[in-house]
Formats: structure tokens, C-alpha cells, sequence
């Protein structure tokens, strides 16, 4: 399968979860890759496993310095890009009550200025007529503990739709992918204990109308298809949730 033959690709956030996911779709179609995170074992680790098509640039999204180097990156590798997947983002179950000052920063110096300022940096080194997907959140019902993470996505949410508009005229879309309970090694909350991990689990598969979590390869067919197939499609936000953003769970079917 090469339907991805001569693309250039960078997935910021690719090294483990639905980012690697993404990353080793478009390598095994052809595409070359550029994968980023904030961990440098895990980066090399990540280009490691994704082979001779991948390689890997360590830049930690609440640096200005790292995203102005991984720009340099892109451009001294790739010269021009065809999809950037704007995809890192860390999450926190933490009662309203209980967020302070620290974690309040930590959370939207990840999932908010660092996404914002690494796409503004990377859009003028994607070529007219390619494409951005982002990574938000289930727009489901709010839940409690979620508020400074749901804050984060409704920016990410509102950076996008933005970047949208602006960058019609470069013929450049810009779309999101809405995940709902995915199984990534994190579960998305990157700090969660085993225990906390099986617990969010439990609830996950229990609220989810599918009675089940998503796989990343599930969230990259969605990410794919709004990067490369979806040609009439800018601005939209696409849920890969199974149902819990459209309906309530079934009753009585407790996973
Ligand atoms: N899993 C879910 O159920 C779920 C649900 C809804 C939304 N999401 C969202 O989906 C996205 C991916 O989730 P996931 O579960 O696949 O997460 P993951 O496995 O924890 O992967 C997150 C990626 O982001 C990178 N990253 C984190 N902080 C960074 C920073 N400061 N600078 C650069 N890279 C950074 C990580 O790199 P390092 O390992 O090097 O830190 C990793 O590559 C996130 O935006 C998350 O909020 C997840």
C-alpha cells in the first residue's frame, strides 16, 4: 500500500498513543514523516520503530526556543510540508475546587499556546493546498474534573477554526478529530497511577454508548480521511467516540 507515497508529514506529538498511531499509517503507505515529542528517548525511540522513512526532532511545545527549532527542523528536512498533525496534549482529572495556579499553567502551556505557537510556526512551511488536523476532545456533556482540560480543547477548538479561515486563501484546511475514550498507553492522562488508569477504563467503557474504548488506529482512519481525503472539508470537528457525543449510553448494559 502506497497511497501515501511522496508525502512529507509531521505528527507533533507522534511518539507513542494515536500520534504514533497516525505516524505508522502514513510511513507503511509511503510517506515520510517527522515525529515530535517532548521526551528525547521516546522521540528516537519512536523513529526507531517507524524505520528509514521516519525521523525524529525532540521539541518540547512550551519552549518558544524547541518549536522555532523544530520549524528549522521541518524546513532544513522537508523543505515544504504536506499535512501537519497538531496533536500533543496532556491531560488532568482535577476537581474546579482543587486547580491551582501551577497546574491551571501546566495544562494550557501544553494543549494551548504550545499547539497554537507550533502551528503558527509550521503553517507558513506547508505547502498551498495541504492540511492541519487537530486534536481535541468529545464534544459530549461536561464532566466533572475536566473543567482546565476541556478549557484547553475549546482554544484548540477555536485556534483551528480560526486558522481555518485564515488560511483558505493558501487553499490549506484546517480540521479537527474529536476522540472520545481511546486505549493509548496514557489513556490521555499522562501522571494517572495503574489504578487510576483501570479505573478511568472502567468508566470509559461504561459511558460509551459502543460499550467499548477506541483504538489510535481507529482515531487515524479519521485523521487521514480529514488530511487527505476530505477535499471539500475545512473547519469541522469530527467525533471518534463511539456515539457518546450523539447519545446516551444504552441502560442496563454496564461494561
Ligand atoms: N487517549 C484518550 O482517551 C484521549 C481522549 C481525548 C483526547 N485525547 C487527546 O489526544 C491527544 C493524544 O492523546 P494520547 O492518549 O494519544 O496521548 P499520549 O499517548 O500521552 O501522547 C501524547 C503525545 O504528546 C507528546 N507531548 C506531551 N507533552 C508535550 C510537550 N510539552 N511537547 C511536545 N510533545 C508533547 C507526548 O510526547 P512525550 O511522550 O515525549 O511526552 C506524546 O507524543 C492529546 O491531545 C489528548 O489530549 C486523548
Amino acid at each position: 500500500m502506497d497511497g501515501y507515497a511522496g508525502r512529507k508529514c509531521v505528527i507533533v506529538g507522534g511518539t507513542h498513543g494515536m500520534g504514533l498511531a497516525v505516524a505508522r499509517r502514513l510511513v507503511d503507505g509511503g510517506a515520510e514523516v517527522i515525529v515530535t515529542g517532548r521526551n528525547p528517548e521516546n522521540v528516537a525511540k519512536a523513529a526507531q520503530t517507524l524505520g528509514r522513512r521516519a525521523h525524529a526532532v525532540a521539541a518540547d511545545i512550551t519552549r518558544m526556543a524547541d518549536i522555532e527549532a523544530l520549524a528549522e527542523a521541518v524546513n532544513k528536512t522537508f523543505g515544504a510540508a504536506d499535512f501537519v498533525f497538531a496533536n500533543a496534549g496532556i491531560g488532568i482529572f482535577e476537581l474546579f475546587e482543587a486547580v491551582n495556579e501551577a497546574t491551571y499553567d501546566r495544562y494550557f502551556a501544553t494543549n494551548a499556546k504550545g499547539i497554537f505557537f507550533a502551528a503558527q510556526r509550521l503553517a507558513p512551511l506547508v505547502r498551498n493546498g495541504g492540511s492541519f488536523v487537530f486534536t481535541t476532545v468529545t464534544p459530549g456533556n461536561a464532566s466533572p474534573g475536566l473543567a482546565v482540560y476541556a478549557g484547553t480543547k475549546a482554544a484548540v477548538k477555536a485556534f483551528a477554526r480560526t486558522m481555518a479561515v485564515e488560511l483558505l486563501p493558501r487553499d490549506i484546511r484546517v480540521n479537527m478529530v474529536a476522540p472520545g475514550f481511546i486505549d493509548t498507553p496514557t489513556l490521555g492522562i499522562a501522571d494517572a497511577t495503574p489504578e487510576e488508569r483501570a479505573e478511568i477504563h472502567a468508566i470509559g467503557d461504561a459511558a460509551t454508548p459502543m460499550k467499548r474504548h477506541g483504538t489510535p488506529d481507529e482515531v487515524a482512519s479519521a485523521v487521514l480521511f480529514l488530511a487527505f481525503d476530505a477535499t471539500f472539508t475545512t473547519g469541522v470537528e469530527l467525533p471518534v467516540d463511539g456515539g457518546i457525543s450523539q447519545m446516551d449510553a444504552p441502560m442496563g448494559t454496564e461494561a
